[in-house]
């Protein structure tokens, strides 16, 4: 169960850093939401820009998270996000591991960070969301938002319990597995890997990569593609 506890913060330089930095007074499932970011991180090294009227918060997982359920988390995280715009009516898709988009703007990213070396102590789940912000031209990228796409304001604390409800009903592997699935754009798309073309034949449980040309079939990690390229 996750949001038995929210710490709500005006504003933070990052609400992942701060449940690093505060981790030992931190339970299992707390969540930390701040209305603005100085200092919002995004996947490779980005700044996730974080003025006021979009939703960040951060979910600390202490405990029974094992480095194989990683994928499954990335897999639960994304679900929980779409799950809950799509009872907005909006209809995401899942951009391999973990961007939401929306006709290929982006609506809301991940970060997840694990904190242990050898044995996983803990995980913190960061999650953006843009929700009423209009403008995103200071974006490297094509995004958009909940008010963008539908003309209406929404109450941040809403979405977040929205996300709550949608994170904690599920938890079944197989259907968070296969509904992930059902919302991927990724599959059955040419993507360029080492300088071939490829198509995306599946997505493996744990987060590999099934890619089939005419000579091959290959599996990739992860971490080893990169999917800027995909048509
Ligand atoms: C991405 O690059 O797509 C991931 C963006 C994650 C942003 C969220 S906002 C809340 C949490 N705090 C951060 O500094 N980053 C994450």
């Amino acid at each position: 169960m996750i949001g038995n506890k929210i710490i709500n913060f005006k504003q933070l330089d990052s609400t992942n850093d701060y449940i690093k930095q505060n981790i030992v007074d931190l339970s299992d499932g707390t969540i930390v939401v701040a209305s603005q970011q100085t200092n919002g991180r995004g996947r490779r090294g980005n700044i996730w820009h974080s003025p006021k009227g979009n939703l960040y918060f951060s979910v600390l997982l202490k405990g029974c998270v094992n480095r194989e359920d990683m994928f499954l988390l990335t897999m639960k995280s994304s679900l929980s996000i779409v799950l809950m715009m799509e009872q907005y009516g909006l209809k995401p898709k899942i951009k391999y591991p973990n961007d939401i988009l929306i006709n290929n703007k982006k609506i809301s990213g991940i970060l997840i960070e694990s904190i242990g070396y050898k044995e996983l102590e803990a995980v913190v789940v960061g999650i953006g969301i843009n929700v009423n912000v209009m403008d995103f031209s200071n974006v490297d990228w094509k995004a958009t938002s909940m008010k963008k796409e539908t003309n209406e304001t929404y109450h941040i604390n809403d979405v977040l319990k929205e996300f709550i409800q949608c994170f904690n009903s599920i938890k079944d592997d197989n259907v968070i597995y296969e509904n992930y699935l059902n919302r991927s754009i990724l599959l059955n798309k040419t993507i360029i890997h080492n300088g071939k073309d490829y198509i995306v034949e599946s997505i493996e449980k744990y987060g590999d990569i099934i890619l089939m040309s005419d000579q091959e079939t290959i599996t990739v990690p992860s971490d080893e593609l990169s999917i800027s390229n995909f048509y």
